[in-house]
C-alpha cells in the first residue's frame, strides 16, 4: 500500500487518472491511495488567492508561502517523506527514480502553477525538483500524473501480474519487439510468419533479436548498457546464443555476451 498526497489548486484534474482502469483498480484494492489537497483550501487571503507577482519584476504570478506550508502541514508525518516539486528545473525523471519511489510508503507531490512557486517553499521542505522533461508544461498536475502512473505500475498489486512491470521495453533494458494481433491478414498487411506458427521458442528467439535490431536503430547507447550488462540469455541453446552473439556484433562491431 502507497500513500501519493497531491497538493494543487486543480484536483479536478486528477478524477480521470484516480477512476482510470488500473489505478482505480488499484485504488480499490487498498494498492494505492492518492490523496488530493487542494492548496486553495489553505489560504489566509481573503480573496482566496493562492498567487503573488515575483520580487524584482518579471511575468507571472509566483505561489505564495503561506497556503502551501499550511497545505503541507496538515499532512500527518510530512517530515519523514519525500516531498517532490514537479518542475522543468528539476533532476529528469527515470527508472531510478521511479523505484526508488515506489518503495516508500507515503510521499508527497507538491504541482506548482503559474510562473513557478517562492523559492522558500522548496528551502524549507527541502524539495526534491523532479523534471519529465526537456520542455514546458503549462503546470505540474500533468507531470505528477506521470509520475503517479510510472511508479504505480512497480506497486504490488496494481498489475495483474507482478512481473509484467519488469518485462515492458525500457525496464528491461532493450526496446520491445513489434507487436501484433488479429486477423493475420489486414488488407494485405500480414502479420510476420514466424509469430503464428505457435513455435514459442523460435518466437522468443524472433522477439529478442528484433529488439536488439530496434534498439541498435533507436537507442544505441541504450543496447551498449545492455551488453555490458552480461544478459544471461538463459533458455537459449548454444546454436541460439551464437546467433544473438552474432547479431549484435554486426550492429554494434563489438562481441560480447
Ligand atoms: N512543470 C512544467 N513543465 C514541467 C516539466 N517538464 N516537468 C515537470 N514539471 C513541469
Amino acid at each position: 500500500m502507497i500513500r501519493i498526497n497531491v497538493l494543487t489548486v486543480f484536483p479536478e484534474m486528477f478524477g480521470p487518472v484516480k477512476e482510470q482502469s488500473i489505478l482505480g483498480k488499484a485504488g480499490e484494492k487498498g494498492a494505492i491511495e492518492i490523496n488530493l489537497i487542494n492548496i486553495r483550501d489553505f489560504t489566509e487571503d481573503k480573496h482566496r488567492r493562492t498567487d503573488d507577482t515575483p520580487f524584482g519584476g518579471g511575468c507571472g504570478m509566483l505561489m505564495t508561502p503561506q497556503p502551501v506550508f499550511d497545505a503541507l502541514r496538515s499532512v500527518e508525518g510530512i517530515k519523514e517523506q519525500p516531498i517532490l516539486y514537479m518542475s522543468p528545473r528539476g533532476r529528469i525523471l527515470d527508472e531510478d527514480m521511479i523505484r526508488e519511489l515506489a518503495e516508500v510508503e507515503e510521499f508527497t507531490i507538491l504541482c506548482g502553477h503559474y510562473e513557478g512557486v517562492d523559492q522558500r517553499i522548496l528551502d524549507h521542505w527541502n524539495m526534491r525538483e523532479v523534471s519529465i522533461g526537456d520542455y514546458v508544461l503549462t503546470g505540474g498536475e500533468l507531470p505528477a500524473m506521470v509520475l503517479i502512473d510510472a511508479v504505480s505500475r512497480f506497486i504490488p498489486g496494481v498489475l495483474g501480474n507482478e512481473e509484467s512491470a519488469e518485462d515492458e521495453s525500457v525496464y528491461s533494458g532493450l526496446l520491445e519487439a513489434d507487436q501484433y494481433t488479429r486477423p493475420r491478414d489486414f488488407e494485405g498487411m500480414e502479420v510476420p510468419e514466424i509469430l503464428t506458427g505457435g513455435d514459442h521458442k523460435k518466437i522468443r528467439l524472433w522477439q529478442l533479436k528484433e529488439s536488439i535490431r530496434i534498439t541498435a536503430e533507436r537507442r544505441p547507447e541504450m543496447l551498449e548498457t545492455w551488453v555490458r550488462s552480461e544478459p544471461e540469455l538463459d533458455g537459449f541453446t548454444k546454436k541460439e546464443k551464437k546467433e544473438i552473439t552474432d547479431l549484435i556484433k554486426s550492429l554494434t562491431g563489438k562481441k560480447t555476451c
